[in-house]
């Protein structure tokens, strides 16, 4: 049996060798889904680095289809997420995640995961209800005012806005490069810069 080295190496590895997730909260139509694409597409062209996108109308096709809109369907949804993006932090990726992710114990559920293995930056897309509906890319904002849309986030149902989000952006106000500055000049997203 060979002797233990008496130099033992740190255990946790460099930022850089460590994996992330990034994690975008916010309303339907606040920016999480661009900012998440300029962030994953900044990281594969000026770093290299392969990036697992989770984006929440992606994941609905695909790894959430039965689900809905009520408070378990969407904990559910997340905590699929969390545990996805937890599998790809654990091998030292990163794990970009856009969905509105309403509750904060979901929320914190994912970073829990997540953290017992890497990194976890939870951004908050603030952008407000207003300019989300003034936009309605999707018309969901129209028809949930119309009644159509139950269970709406922001006009029929609830949005626990964070109060632990490492990064706040409004995209009300400033470019999507200025949301990407702001982004890459966190500490924990700086070695993706
Ligand atoms: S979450 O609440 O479970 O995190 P998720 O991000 O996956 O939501 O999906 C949100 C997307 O589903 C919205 O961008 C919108 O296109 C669509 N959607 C359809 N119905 C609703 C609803 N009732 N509330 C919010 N989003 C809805």
């Amino acid at each position: 049996m060979s002797a233990v080295p008496s130099t033992v190496p740190p255990t946790a590895p460099p930022t850089a060798a460590r994996g992330i997730c990034v994690f975008f909260t916010g309303l339907s139509g606040a920016g999480k889904s661009t900012l998440a694409a300029a962030l994953a597409a900044h990281v594969e062209t000026a770093r290299h680095r392969r990036v697992t996108l989770l984006d929440g109308d992606v994941v609905r096709t695909h790894l959430s289809s039965e689900l809905g809109f009520s408070r378990a369907d969407r904990d559910l949804n997340i905590r699929r997420i969390g545990f996805v993006a937890s599998e790809v932090v654990k091998h030292g990726g990163l794990c970009i995640v856009a969905a509105i992710a309403p509750y904060a114990q979901a929320r914190h559920d994912a970073r829990q995961i997540v953290e017992a293995f890497g990194d976890f930056a939870l951004v908050h897309v603030a952008t407000s209800l207003a300019v989300c509906e003034s936009r309605d890319a999707k018309g969901l904002y129209a028809r949930a005012r119309r009644g159509e849309l139950a269970a709406f986030t922001g006009i029929s149902d609830p949005y626990e806005a964070p109060t632990d989000a490492e990064i706040t952006i409004d995209t009300g106000s400033g470019s999507v490069v200025d949301a990407l500055r702001q982004l890459l000049a966190h500490p924990l997203l700086a070695h993706l810069a």
